[in-house]
């Protein structure tokens, strides 16, 4: 688990789920949790339409609130549909979610997009959650270092490294997400060391307090073991992140 400089991250992507009503209860559930302050935050990303009522319900709790996507548009304007990044923050976000797979697969977004969206994130004072992770097949090709490497080094070039001081990664195989199918502890922390050392070529101070965060099916009985990994600093939680129990779980697991 992470240094005493990385407090762990427990974050939930709600992705395009559930209702006011059903965001409400998992909200004042999650609550009960996290009464006191811990040693460990907790991340809720729900859909940009619920951002301002889980605003509202998370007052006086320790729950931090964030987005799931915003536009790569410096300024404001006529960009019909977008969200800029000083509205999210106008909202209570501090963090927001920058390429994600299904961002990246479904929605076209290029590693060039997403260096894009993250320095839009900072200059909004977001802190950005850059997911990256390879795909079944570059998987089963032996690719997932290079891949893995490939996505941090394009956003690296262009934002730089002192940015990654007010950055989060999150490495989600994306074979592992949403299928139930979890990167081994050992695959995982293989994968995380890596990312952690091509950020120490670039500066050790900032990769030593980088927090990199695991994604893919983690659940209340995997979070553990997970979690126990020396480069594992939390978690993005998708499905169990919408059930206040299995949430929880995975929660106190990063609190031992
Ligand atoms: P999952 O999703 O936990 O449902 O696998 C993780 C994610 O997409 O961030």
């Amino acid at each position: 688990m992470a240094v005493a400089t990385r407090a762990p991250l427990i974050a939930g992507n709600w992705k395009m789920h559930g209702t006011l009503d059903d965001s409400a209860e998992l909200v004042s559930m999650l609550k009960k949790v996290v009464a006191r302050p811990k040693d460990a935050q907790m991340l809720l990303c729900p859909p940009f339409t619920y951002l301002m009522a889980v605003r509202k319900w998370l007052k006086e709790s320790n729950i931090l609130l964030g987005a799931q996507n915003l536009s790569h548009q410096p300024d404001l304007g006529a960009y019909t549909g977008e969200v800029h990044g000083s509205m999210l923050k106008d909202v209570g976000c501090s963090f927001v979610i920058i390429g994600h797979s299904e961002r990246r697969q479904f929605y076209g977004e290029t590693d060039d997009l997403v260096a894009q969206k993250f320095q839009v994130a900072q200059a909004a004072g977001l802190t950005p959650i850059l997911c990256i992770g390879e795909t079944l097949e570059q998987h089963e090709k032996g690719k997932t270092e290079s891949v893995v490497v490939g996505q941090m080094l394009a956003v690296l070039k262009t934002v730089g490294v002192a940015a990654f001081s007010n950055a989060v990664i999150a490495y989600e195989p994306v074979w592992a997400i949403g299928t139930g199918r979890t990167a081994t502890p050992g695959q995982a922390q293989k994968v995380h060391a890596l990312i952690r050392a091509t950020i120490s070529k670039h500066d050790a101070t900032i990769s030593s307090a980088l927090r990199i965060l695991y994604g893919g099916s983690v659940k209340g009985d995997n979070a553990k073991v997970l979690l126990s990994m020396d480069d594992i600093d939390g978690g993005l939680v998708g499905g169990a992140s919408l059930k206040a129990e299995e949430f929880a779980a995975i929660f106190q697991a990063a609190l031992n």
